[in-house]
This record gives C-alpha cells, sequence and structure tokens, in this order.
C-alpha cells in the first residue's frame, strides 16, 4: 500500500506548488466561505445568492495563466464547499451553477482550461453539505441551523445523503476525465471515517480513477491528520497529510520515520473563499520563503485564491502570482523535485537538495563571508542559479579557523559585506562531488 502511494505521489512530490481556488455563491456576500454558518444564514435567505450569481467574467483560460506564470504545476478547485452549491453540472441535485445565471459547467470549463496549460487538476469537495435536508441540522457542531429549534428532532435520513454525497464523487470521476487529486474536507467529531463509508468510497473513487491522488481529509480536519501518521494506516487514511494554515516544523514522518507526502495549504490573505474587506495579503517574498521552506522538510504549497462574484481572481493576488512567477523563472530549479537536504537548516536561510545539486536560499546577507556547512573540496563548483553565473569558493583571512566549512561571497575584497543579489532570496547552486 506504501509503495502504491509512493508511485501516485511521485509527481505530485516533485512539482510542489499548487493553487487553491475557493469559489462559490459566497463570493456575493463577500465575507469568506463559512459565511452561511457563521452568519446562521437559512437556506432560504442564502437562495439570494443563488439567484443572483452571474460570474460574467469568468475566464478560466486566464487564471490557468496565471497559475502557470506563477510557477504553480497544479490546481485545485472547489467543486463543491460546505454550502452545497455546485460549480459542476450534477444530475442528482438543482442547486448547481448551470441553473443559475451563469448556466454554465463552471468546473468543466476549469478542468479544461488548466489542463490545456499543462497544469495537473484537482478537485476539492467537501463532504459536509448545510443544503442538503438529509445531512444533520439541529446540534450539528457546524450547521447553520445548529441552534434552530425548529429542526430539533427533525429526522435526516442520513444513509440518503451518503447516496448522494458518493453520487456526486462518482459524477466528478466518471464526467471529467483524468482527475489528478481528489480534496475531501472536512470530518470532525464522530462524523469521520466510516461514518461517510469512506472505505466504499474510496473503492468507488479508485474503480474510475486509480492514479487520483487522495487527501487524508476523510479521516481527518486541519486539527490533525489521522492514521496516515502511524504505522498501518487506515483503507482511507489518504496519500497525503493537509496541514492548514501552519507549515509542520520539522516536516512529516510516521512512526517509523518515513516521510509521509504534505501539502500545506494557506491563503493568500486570511480567507479561503472572497472577502472584500480582507486587505491583509501576505507578500510575494513571504510566500516565496514559505514555499522553500515547504520543500526544504519534503513538503508542498497549496497556494489559495478567492475570485469574486464576477469571476475574476483579485487584483491583489493576481500581482502577487506575477511576482513569485518572476522568481520561479529564475529559481525554480530548486524547487521541482528538490527536497530535504541532510545538512541542517542554516542560520541565513534554507538549504533544499535534488541528486548531487545542494541549493542555498540565502534570506540574510552575512558579514563578510557565508558559511556552506560542507568542507569545500566536495563542491566540484558553485553558481548563481539565477543566472548562471560563477560564485567563488573563497578562504580568506579570516575564515582559517573552519575549515569543515566552504565559504562563498558576493563581492570582492572577498571578507567585506555585500549586498544579496536577489533580496527575496538568493539561490546559490553547489554540485557536489558525490564520490
Ligand atoms: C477548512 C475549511 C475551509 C477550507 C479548507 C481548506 O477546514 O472548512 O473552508 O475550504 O479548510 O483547507
Amino acid at each position: 500500500m506504501l509503495e502504491d502511494r509512493r508511485k501516485r505521489t511521485k509527481w505530485f512530490l516533485e512539482d510542489r506548488f499548487g493553487i487553491f481556488i475557493h469559489w462559490g455563491l459566497y463570493a456575493i456576500p463577500a465575507r469568506g466561505e463559512w459565511i452561511m454558518t457563521n452568519e446562521k444564514i437559512s437556506k432560504e435567505d442564502y437562495r439570494v445568492y443563488f439567484d443572483e450569481f452571474d460570474p460574467v467574467d469568468y475566464n478560466p483560460k486566464a487564471w490557468a495563466r496565471a497559475a502557470k506564470k506563477a510557477g504553480m504545476k497544479y490546481a485545485v478547485m472547489t467543486a463543491k464547499h460546505h454550502d452545497g452549491f455546485c460549480l459542476f453540472d450534477s444530475k442528482l441535485t438543482d442547486y448547481k451553477a448551470t441553473n443559475t445565471k451563469a448556466a454554465r459547467d463552471l468546473v468543466k470549463e476549469y478542468i479544461e482550461a488548466f489542463r490545456a496549460e499543462g497544469l495537473k487538476v484537482g478537485l476539492y469537495y467537501s463532504v459536509i453539505d448545510w443544503h442538503h435536508q438529509d445531512f444533520p441540522h439541529y446540534g450539528d457542531r457546524h450547521h447553520p441551523e445548529r441552534d434552530n429549534e425548529d429542526y430539533k428532532g427533525r429526522k435526516h435520513d442520513f444513509e440518503n445523503y451518503l447516496k448522494y454525497m458518493h453520487g456526486q464523487v462518482e459524477e466528478l470521476c466518471t464526467n471529467y476525465g483524468d482527475i489528478d487529486i481528489l480534496w475531501f474536507d472536512f470530518s470532525y467529531d464522530d462524523m469521520v471515517g466510516e461514518k461517510w463509508e469512506a472505505s466504499e468510497l474510496i473503492k468507488m473513487v479508485r474503480s474510475h480513477q486509480p492514479n487520483v491522488i487522495i487527501d487524508n481529509r476523510l479521516e481527518a480536519s486541519g486539527e490533525n491528520s489521522g492514521s496516515i501518521m502511524t504505522r498501518s494506516p487506515s483503507f482511507y487514511a489518504g496519500d497525503f497529510a493537509s496541514p492548514e494554515q501552519i507549515i509542520p516544523p520539522s516536516g512529516i514522518v510516521d512512526e517509523d520515520g518515513n516521510p509521509v507526502p504534505w501539502e500545506a495549504c494557506i491563503t493568500m490573505n486570511n480567507h479561503w473563499g472572497y472577502c472584500s474587506s480582507d486587505k491583509s495579503f501576505k507578500s510575494s517574498k513571504m510566500i516565496i520563503r514559505k514555499l522553500v521552506e515547504c520543500v526544504s522538510k519534503n513538503g508542498n504549497l497549496l497556494l489559495n485564491v478567492g475570485p469574486n462574484a464576477r469571476g475574476q481572481i483579485p487584483g491583489e493576488s493576481l500581482e502577487i502570482l506575477a511576482q513569485i512567477g518572476n522568481w520561479m523563472k529564475d529559481n525554480g530549479d530548486s524547487i521541482y523535485r528538490a527536497g530535504k537536504s541532510e545538512l541542517n537548516k542554516p542560520e541565513w536561510g534554507y538549504y533544499t537538495q535534488k541528486d548531487n545539486k545542494l541549493y542555498a536560499h540565502i534570506f540574510e546577507a552575512s558579514i563578510g563571508p557565508l558559511a556552506i556547512a560542507i568542507p569545500s573540496n566536495i563542491i566540484r563548483k558553485a553558481r548563481l542559479l539565477a543566472d548562471g553565473s560563477e560564485i567563488k569558493l573563497i578562504r580568506p583571512w579570516n575564515t582559517m579557523d573552519y575549515n569543515d566549512h566552504a565559504f562563498i561571497n558576493f563581492g570582492s575584497p572577498e571578507h567585506l559585506t555585500y549586498p544579496l543579489p536577489n533580496d527575496i532570496d538568493t539561490v546559490v547552486e553547489l554540485t557536489l562531488d558525490n564520490d
């Protein structure tokens, strides 16, 4: 089983960087994707957004181009979020994009557009549903009607909900060609694992999509990773862990110390779904550095955008994506196919490594020569990754006590201090002598 997981996740762990897209009716109230339950909005009142939904500017080809230019290699979009609204043309519900003014299968267009740009495509699907009549209402921890006495004692045919949910997942697995990632969200309390008939679900998914990569949230939430962390993961433990809004302090390994594939999902501001007032965008510099941190710990970064009601990715997000792309264009070699190095984290930044290439990601300039924690005789050459220019290995007079380190510098005289060529992350590629 672990061997199957290793094979399935190979491309995923090489690609390292993807785009998450949270989009749905909640783009209209524009206070995040949990608004229905945060503000305890009834289905009837939420309906106004369904009636109004008209994303005239939806152009997934432009989204795909922006993601590709940013250096992203795969995408995951919300086919259905917790509010139950389907961006795809499901035969099992009327509550879908084709019945809004959009009148299009938005998932189909997304998949075609991203595939055409050469990105792998994934779908997020919420196993929670605040619209379906048979999903528990009163007393459920998250449902908008959790405190509404009118629903107290109301019977919900949960089996019927499961039939619906499995049916929709089957639609997604059969109507859109190869799906690269299925991103289920999420489990809580006793709503976990077999409560979703997870074994059946996975069997069905795999019968249609043998190579699809599945996250761990049929068993987990952001709060924990589930049995993927253990020696004997359950059948539905998933192919990768999905830490949310955090980068694990030292990557993720199982009980035996074997690496577990993982992907940190991170918002660009502080919301997944579009939030018009949230301007707390992370800088591209911060995001690039966090991507490097993920890779240095054998992980991926799934960076979110929340398109607005018109179907546009917010301008701030597009700008950030473009800035990330500028850096990735020159430095992507230190990210794709790269992972954790044997060396400890240096004080000035991070190392990533692939084969005999060690990448020094330098965030902070040194005073005088900058120390690389290996002796210089095992370094064949050092180059600035961005332009291939030679970085001289130096041994100025003030380094004589530190023979177990190699030293580099960005100017001359070599023992003095110079600004870094790239103040986001200067990457030096060190080719190691492996023999
Ligand atoms: C969550 C939230 C959610 C978001 C997701 C992304 O647990 O419920 O709205 O879609 O995580 O990781």
